[in-house]
């Protein structure tokens, strides 16, 4: 099969906001405990962080974790977590059923992203927490001192504010299974006055409003609309989640075009949003986080009140890891409203970081084109003029077998093309049209391609599935053309 690609130097949709590359760490499983903190553990720093885990999250250049939910957040009493260990309650966490210890809190949190070259976005509990437990967190994290909350952290050893920028307003409040779920309209007024609360304590930080869980959900995009009528004023971003995975009567064939449903999704909701800001005659225009997205359809069966059991350790495969590329594609491709994406989540649950409890910290196959796209997906994207086949999919229609994302770097003079080619029977060759550019030269050309689409990284095989460089594209003047094997995920990158 062949495809042509048109890339126009003038073309930007926009510059790479670098929290699009964020992540997100839950009191979940052994995401903390035993994932980011493991006392005892023998890369443990002084204060029980694994320095192993630590160093993978480096590679992946992270610049902000979402934090403590999720779904725990809608029954977090945030004041259980700060303080001497010694007092501070173990309690159930209703939200996965297991044992909370508290052992890490906020300002051990802030502590850990500092030393992951990271940053916190906190999430308030709009579950059973209150707009006033909402604002006292902001004044423990962001105010100065001189004041009860400030002056706690300050005693609790933080002597330095957190400087705390971005907040979600709950968690999934449209879900039933969450706690305290509520009604669009209830939401709305009930993270307003959070939002009002947290903004007069704080009026340097951003707030991040609820959307829909996900695409399918029977209020989508009612929903939103309803939320944002009631807070577009007072929040920056809308929330969007979404997980993919082969399940509910989902064919390989759809799975491999769950960037073809992600860019519906985000769609709709720029669309929706901006409705709300006609309606309400606005002149802001209101950014998505999408801060909860990934592949994951790991069946769940686990004993209940367990501290710290494994949960949602999903192991990716090699097919996981090109869903996965088509999907980071679609944020870029959509960098102009997307300004925050957390990759759900970071560690041991649904993560590209597992570790074994005193043992080794290992990549699974999604780490890659994650680092890939983090480390060389920052720039201007352009929007390439793409012609290319397309297969049929039961769930999403035409998918392009095709999916690109093209990141320009002007002061470089870099071009780096992330490619997926979901075609599940033939290769593509690719014509790359550089004709606005003086000249291109291949740099490298790393390629993620397995004979076992089921093939993953484990404790015995660590570096199993691992991109390798392939034969760089041939050129011709401003003409570079390359073969993209079938079912192949690609970076190239030029100068
Ligand atoms: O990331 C795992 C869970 O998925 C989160 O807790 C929740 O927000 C979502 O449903």
């Amino acid at each position: 099969k062949k495809a042509k690609c048109i890339i126009e130097k003038d073309y930007v949709i926009s510059e790479t906001d670098p929290r699009l590359f964020g992540s997100f760490i839950e009191h979940l499983g052994r995401a903390v405990y035993s994932g980011i903190y493991e006392p005892g553990h023998p890369s443990a720093d002084e204060q029980g962080f694994r320095r192993d885990v630590l160093g993978l999250v480096k590679e992946l250049a992270v610049p902000l974790v979402r934090y403590p939910g999720g779904n725990f957040v809608s029954g977090y009493q945030w004041t259980d977590g700060i303080g001497p260990l010694a007092e501070r309650p173990k309690r159930l966490d209703l939200a996965w059923r297991s044992i909370e210890t508290n052992e890490i809190g906020i300002d051990e949190f802030a502590d850990w992203c500092k030393k992951a070259d990271s940053g916190v976005m906190a999430a308030v509990n709009l579950g059973t927490g209150t707009p006033a437990d909402a604002g006292n967190l902001v004044e423990y994290c962001n105010h100065p001192g001189g004041t009860y909350w400030s002056d706690l952290r300050r005693r609790n050893g933080h002597a330095q504010p957190h400087g705390i920028k971005v907040w979600c307003l709950g968690n999934e409040m449209d879900g039933p299974w969450q706690i305290c779920h509520l009604s669009a309209d209830d939401y709305g007024k009930k993270a307003l006055e959070a939002a009002k609360i947290m903004r007069w304590v704080d009026p340097g930080i951003e707030l991040v409003a609820c959307g829909s869980s996900n695409a399918r959900m029977a209020t989508f995009p009612e929903w939103d609309r309803i939320v944002l009528e009631h807070l577009y004023d007072q929040v920056d971003y809308i929330s969007l989640h979404s997980y993919y995975g082969i399940r509910d009567a989902i064919t390989r064939d759809d799975f491999l075009g769950s960037f073809v449903d992600m860019d519906r999704f985000i769609q709709t909701i720029i669309a929706t949003a901006d409705y709300v800001k006609a309606k309400n005659r606005s002149h802001k225009r209101l950014n998505l986080s999408f801060d909860e997205w990934n592949v994951w359809y790991l069946p769940e069966e686990y004993p209940d009140w367990e501290t710290a059991p494994p949960r949602l350790e999903q192991i990716y495969t090699f097919l996981d890891a090109l869903v996965f590329g088509g999907l980071i594609c679609s944020l870029l491709n959509h960098a102009d409203r997307i300004k925050i994406a957390c990759l759900a989540q970071l560690v041991n649950a649904i993560a590209p970081i597992y570790t074994k409890r005193g043992g080794p910290a290992i990549r699974q196959t999604i780490f890659y084109p994650f680092q890939q796209v983090s480390q060389f997906g920052r720039g201007q994207v352009l929007r390439p003029l793409i012609h290319c086949p397309a297969y049929e999919s039961q769930a999403y229609g035409d998918v392009p077998v095709l999916q690109t994302a093209v990141v320009f770097n002007p002061e470089s003079g870099a071009v780096n093309l992330f490619l997926l080619n979901c075609d599940q029977h033939e290769d593509l060759e690719v014509q790359l049209d550089f004709r606005s550019f003086p000249a291109v030269r291949p740099v490298e050309h790393r390629l993620l391609q397995e004979d076992e689409l089921a093939a993953a990284n484990d404790f015995e095989a660590p570096e199993r599935v691992k991109p390798r460089q392939a034969a760089l594209p041939r050129v011709d003047g401003n003409i570079a053309t390359v073969v993209l094997p079938k079912l192949s995920w690609n970076m190239l990158r030029f100068t």
